[in-house]
């Protein structure tokens, strides 16, 4: 059966979800001239939605002369529509995580990357608002510079080097909105035609899509237990640079050992490539200290990734990325090019945030209540699946991963468990060698209470039984 795949929460209408997927294949070549497309009833029963909205798309479809109903036989691919992809051609597609908001009724969402929205200091931020619109000069609300506030800058390099061992001076710094952005700027940065870059496998989804620029070719080095398998690293690849998240690898959790770092360093040396350190949420590391940044050991090959999503707000879009010295200028350029710069009002709320020390005490206080909610997870899935279930990644961070032995969580198996009302994330859409972690499930707990969490894993029990 060709694969269809419908998104029930996504507000876009059904029958237009069917409808582009097969324009997109036919389009695309991927089914051709005369190829069969399933019966009605078939499709329909095979989606579990109504034979009306099948009805719907296949005529849309041939409406636009895109099909064609050979009387009594049924629906084919009409001749003459493979438009040949342009290498220019970059497919951006839609978030499928952006979801957060559209949560309704009483759905417990395991999401991860979320923090705790409710504990986050709103007074606080907002009596720091207040003083930096009263104080600041009146160039600040003109225009900025693209590399940031010097404010923000200075106490970052001091708060990095004491927390994380980053080695840095604030010309070093590049404020971005989010890491998201440092990502993007770093992949046209060290872009080539034809170059190569290493990523760890799984990745992000949304990273991966980002580093897919048009003429760049990802080479995926597997992870394991620990994070990326060092010893698998291509040989002979120049590669422009080599992703990696060392303190918590995304989405399952490893912490690279010093062994492996010192070998992707040299590896990285001998190859002539950068290494970027996406360090996203490591301030959360519940058993021992944080790890110290990959950056501290090679400042020159490594460039240094973070963020303030996950110790404070997705929704202030602030991030950073240390370039080595020789990146400087192009990078501070890119990022003028790019949207000038990262809004100045909220970097200064940030700086004195940080310089007061509310940042220390506010992940010193979360990292309590993350450590109980991460607790009540594991108990939670410990009681109900016994050893059904098996735990990874639960040492940092605001997620871990869930493998159940013997289940394959399908697109329907995902949809039982949204109807049960909980919300779960599958490993495998982050895969890009496809099929082995369809076992896996991503949990978070950063922003689900103790009950929710015990709640959620109790429905997930109606839907996965043994
Ligand atoms: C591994 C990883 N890196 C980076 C980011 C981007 O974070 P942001 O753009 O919100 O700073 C995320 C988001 O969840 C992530 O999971």
């Amino acid at each position: 059966m060709t694969w269809i795949d419908i998104d029930r929460t996504s507000g876009i209408p059904l029958y237009r979800q069917i409808y582009e997927q097969f324009r997109k294949k036919i389009l695309q070549g991927e089914m051709q001239c005369g190829e069969q497309l399933p019966s009605t009833r078939e499709l329909a029963s095979y989606l579990q939605v109504s034979r009306n909205i099948i009805v719907e798309a296949y005529e849309q479809l041939l409406a636009e002369g895109f099909i064609e109903g050979r009387h009594g036989s049924g629906t084919y691919v009409a001749e003459g529509i493979y438009l040949e992809r342009l290498d220019h051609e970059w497919v951006i597609p839609c978030n499928p995580a952006a979801d957060s908001e559209k949560e309704h009724g009483d759905i417990i969402n395991f999401r991860h990357g979320i923090p705790a929205l409710d504990l986050f200091p709103r007074r606080l931020w907002g009596q720091l608002a207040k003083q930096i619109y009263n104080d600041a000069a009146d160039a600040t609300f003109g225009y900025g510079q693209p590399e940031g506030c010097h404010e923000l800058r200075v106490v970052l390099a001091r708060y990095l080097l004491k927390t994380r061992g980053v080695i840095c001076d604030p010309e070093q710094l590049i404020i971005t909105t989010g890491a998201t952005q440092a990502l993007s700027l770093i992949a046209k940065l060290l872009h080539t035609p034809g170059s190569e870059v290493i990523v760890e496998d799984p990745i992000t989804h949304e990273i991966h899509t980002i580093f897919s620029l048009p003429g760049t070719t990802l080479q995926p080095v597997p992870v394991d237990q620990y994070g990326l398998r060092t010893d698998l690293l291509p040989i002979n690849k120049k590669a422009g640079f080599v992703y990696v998240t060392p303190s918590h690898q995304f989405p399952l959790g490893g912490v690279l050992p010093i062994q492996r770092r010192v070998q992707l360093i040299q590896y990285a040396r001998s190859a002539g490539s950068y290494i970027v350190e996406d360090d996203y949420d490591s301030e959360f590391r519940y058993e021992s200290p944080p790890i110290s940044s990959l950056q501290g050991l090679d400042p020159d090959r490594v460039i240094y990734i973070g963020t303030f999503s996950k110790n404070l707000l997705p929704a202030l879009r602030m991030g950073y990325i240390i370039l080595p010295h020789s990146l400087i200028e192009r990078g501070r350029s890119l990022k003028w090019l790019t949207d000038l710069h990262t809004p100045s009002l909220e970097q200064l709320i940030l700086a004195r945030f940080i310089d007061e020390g509310h940042l220390d005490r506010h992940i010193a206080k979360m990292k309590k209540v993350y450590r109980r909610r991460r607790d009540c997870l594991i108990r939670s899935l410990t009681q109900y699946f016994a050893d059904q279930v098996t735990i990874h990644g639960h040492s940092t961070g605001l997620h871990l991963v869930a493998e159940f032995s013997g289940l394959v969580f399908t697109s329907a198996m995902l949809q039982r468990i949204e109807q049960a009302g909980v919300k779960v994330y599958p490993v495998e859409i982050h895969a890009i060698q496809k099929d082995k972690q369809q076992n896996r499930i991503i949990m978070g707990y950063g922003n689900v209470t103790e009950e929710e969490i015990a709640e959620g894993v109790r429905r997930l029990r109606l839907v996965i039984t043994r």
